[in-house]
């Protein structure tokens, strides 16, 4: 496979495409992806080519085409492309001659730079184009093309710019086409409204010739569009810049009072006026700054052979803030964050499990808002529990605006033997969401000790998804016990099955807490005791909690200690997973079989079993760890990006460093790798909230054991010291691992106790131990 990616040790916060190469164009459109929460945009070229895919997506607009079609993200009229005629030939870089092709992005900065010569025939130029999202305005993005030319004659040039609507999402037309004009004669606007959910946008852009002539300027109304023609020369030897600036306002932004189409025109307009006189470079650092602050909270410093591991995990916090719609509660983040059509914007589990960590131990108030988002789910998942005959609160597999509840679709890819679509059963019985989102507000409230969300919204969600599975639970009278039958665990390539290990742990967990908890609330907050029993009448539901979670099945281990990931797993076919393992791309076992055999072989797609004894270790031994890890690991094919990063954490406590340290790798470039097709459809969200766990879970050793804060670092020999930070419950906390010695400090305050290979420290101020 061609490698165009390129990296270099004394540029630790720039990913690089060096050539380019028409094949590949998703790839650096999504790493490269530029957004700020509350939109974003993947990093397409400025000048169109075939197989591009030009996505901008605002974060919560969801709207379902049809009635026949989920919710998802629009794809926005795009705002950034340009096409560009010189001496009246088309711009494009499959034709003429390219030379010093990069296109860059700054992960500081959140600049993106592309780069290149272009001749053809009598033009030979050198064009350089820049472009930000602001990460401190919010709807609003810049654009900036030098064109040198570089030949001994003057070049007639011309452009086409403006706001071109005549995109979808793979043919879904989400939006009506709008309102459109120019105000004040010079800025264009598009006025489209979704046509479901009737989201109004308001997209304005303006273009600012620093230093060209221009010989015309031509407005161009077109069916879902508006651009401008510009005609001028730029002389032999000589360079001109344009600017292209605009912004996006819709109708459900939280920072708006008004949202009358007039008004966000008109505030619109007014913002971009009032910044005219600032150039691209000011506006560009005053985004800088914004994202300057994310990276001196807790900056994590990585002293390794590789210098890529330190660019990893710049690499995945960069697009963790680029991704999390912090700005509004009622959004979440996609398992695609905002950079693809992938999984059509819908949040996973991937939030709980893979990327809330980061932001409960880094950033406190963006996790309260990702939590709170499933508060507001609440009043959905009552819906879709009361809709399948149980109580409580049963989550969406996949979720869009929190009230929608369920919106995963029901049909899939072609089956490779029957040629039919094939039936998505996730909505319908992957079921360990549920317990997913308790275990996240469980973590939330650990970590942070946030006690007013605790009494005003967590509490609810625990016990809502306690009572959901009390009544999901089937009795089984022969054996006299719980179960909970026909599901999907984690591992999506087994379907229908009963007793999944870590549906039935987490389902226990979640009901087995609730109870403890009533207990707590009763003797402590007779409040809060009192306010919750009004509406979940909590004696009856302590009876049946206390009933049903002591008559629970939950699956044991064989005699060789291996914990069946459901009831018929162990006795199912293996076979040969090498060749599977070994490819590049992530469907390869389908080309040889459908998904009804992989059911009936023992084949795992990503951690399940490993992940439960991850997420609760306390609950097994270190031996059965190893045997169970020993045992699935073979079995997996990780074709779920949320995998890799389970292993390499589950392999460091487990003390296998070499082996954790080659999971590490693998996951860091399931994006950032050379592999050129891994992120067409979008970047993956849960990997990159597992690079940052494997660095501060795994090899910081930081984890919250029964409510408890561990710290126990073990370093890979690659690393020679590990620097990172933490917020727990109010207070700071700094740590500097070597191969030796752990150094906690922490910011004034009161103690915090700490477990370290079993005994309890009390940090003070700063405490240093050795490894
Ligand atoms: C995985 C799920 C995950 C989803 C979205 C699927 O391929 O199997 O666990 O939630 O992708 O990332």
């Amino acid at each position: 496979m061609e490698t165009l990616m390129h990296y270099s040790p004394d540029r630790l916060w720039q990913i690089q495409q060096k050539g380019f190469d028409q094949t590949f164009l998703g790839k650096t459109e999504s790493i490269m992806v530029l957004g700020n929460g509350y939109m974003a945009s993947r990093s397409s070229e400025e000048e169109s080519y075939v197989g591009e895919v030009r996505d901008t997506f605002v974060a919560g607009t969801f709207n379902a085409f049809d009635e026949n079609e989920v919710t998802e993200l629009p794809n926005v009229p795009d705002m950034l492309g340009m096409s560009f005629l010189f001496n009246n030939r088309n711009l494009s870089l499959v034709q003429g001659q390219v030379s010093d092709y990069t296109k860059t992005l700054n992960l500081k900065t959140g600049e993106l730079v592309r780069q290149f010569v272009w001749q053809l025939e009598d033009i030979h130029v050198k064009l350089t184009f820049r472009r930000f999202i602001s990460k401190a305005r919010r709807h609003f993005f810049a654009s900036q093309v030098t064109i040198e030319n570089l030949s001994q004659q003057d070049i007639k040039a011309r452009i086409r710019s403006g706001i071109n609507g005549q995109l979808s999402n793979e043919g879904s037309q989400h939006f009506t086409d709008g309102e459109k004009g120019l105000m004040d004669g010079r800025f264009i606007q598009m006025m489209p409204k979704t046509t479901q959910s009737h989201i109004q946008f308001v997209q304005t852009v303006e273009h600012m010739f620093l230093d060209a002539k221009l010989a015309e300027h031509r407005p161009e109304t077109a069916r879902r569009g508006f651009f401008m023609n510009y005609r001028f020369d730029v002389q032999a030897g000589k360079s001109c810049k344009i600017e292209k600036r605009g912004s996006i306002y819709t109708s459900i932004d939280n920072d708006l009072e008004d949202h009358d189409t007039a008004t966000m025109r008109r505030v619109a307009v007014e913002e971009l006026k009032q910044i005219e006189s600032n150039s691209f470079d000011d506006l560009l650092q005053e985004s800088a700054q914004e994202w300057e602050k994310i990276w001196n909270k807790h900056p994590i410093r990585i002293e390794s052979s590789d210098y890529r591991d330190q660019l990893a995990i710049r690499f995945a916090q960069y697009h963790l803030h680029v991704m999390t719609p912090a700005h509004d509660q009622r959004m979440n983040i996609g398992a695609k964050g905002l950079s693809g059509e992938g999984y059509k914007g819908h949040t996973f589990w991937d939030t709980e499990i893979f990327m809330l960590p980061y932001f409960n131990f880094t950033h406190p108030e963006i996790a309260k808002s990702l939590v709170t988002y499933r508060y507001l789910g609440l009043e959905g998942a009552r819906k879709k529990a009361a809709s399948n005959g149980y109580e409580g609160a049963q989550y969406p597999w996949e979720a869009a605006w929190p009230t929608d509840g369920e919106v995963t679709p029901v049909w899939g890819a072609a089956d490779i033997v029957t040629g039919q679509a094939t039936k998505i059963w996730s909505g319908f019985i992957e079921q360990h969401i549920t317990s997913d989102v308790a275990f996240g507000v469980k973590q939330y409230l650990d970590v942070t000790g946030d006690d007013q969300f605790a009494r005003e919204k967590g509490y609810e969600i625990l016990i809502d998804t306690a009572k959901f599975w009390a009544s999901r639970l089937e009795y089984n009278p022969e054996k006299e016990v719980y179960e909970i039958n026909d599901i999907i665990g984690p591992d999506e390539y087994k379907e229908h099955v009963n007793n999944n290990s870590y549906t039935n742990y987490t389902a226990h967990w979640n009901m087995a807490y609730v109870l403890t908890l009533i207990e707590d609330l009763k003797i402590n907050q007779a409040d809060v005791y009192a306010k919750l029993d009004a509406t979940f009448k909590l004696a009856d539901l302590v009876e049946t909690l206390t009933e049903k979670s002591q008559k629970m099945f939950l699956p044991q281990p064989t005699e060789e200690s291996i914990l069946p990931q459901d009831d018929s797993y162990l006795s199912k076919a293996v076979i040969h997973l090498r060749k599977y393992k070994e490819s590049d791309g992530v469907d390869s076992l389908f080309h040889d079989y459908n998904l009804d055999q992989v059911n009936e072989m023992q084949i795992t797609k990503q951690a399940d079993v490993l992940l439960l004894l991850l997420l609760f270790e306390g609950l097994f031994e270190k031996e059965l760890k190893e045997k169970n890890f020993d045992y699935y690991e073979p079995k997996t094919t990780h074709d779920s990006s949320l995998s890799l990063s389970t292993h390499a954490i589950l392999a460091a406590d487990l003390g296998r460093l070499d082996q954790s340290y080659d999971f590490f790798k693998q996951a860091s470039n399931i994006d950032m790798g050379e592999y050129m097709k891994s992120s067409d459809p979008g970047i993956h969200a849960a990997s990159l909230g597992g690079i940052w766990q494997m660095v501060v879970f795994g090899y910081g050793g930081v984890r919250i054991v029964n409510g408890k804060l561990r710290i126990e670092p073990h370093l890979p020999k690659e690393w020679t010291s590990l620097d990172f930070g933490f917020d727990y419950q109010g207070q700071s906390v700094s740590v500097h691992v070597t191969q030796t010695s752990v150094t906690i400090d922490k910011s004034e305050g009161p103690v915090i106790e700490f477990i370290n290979k079993e005994q309890t420290h009390k940090l003070i101020n700063s405490v240093t131990i050795n490894l």
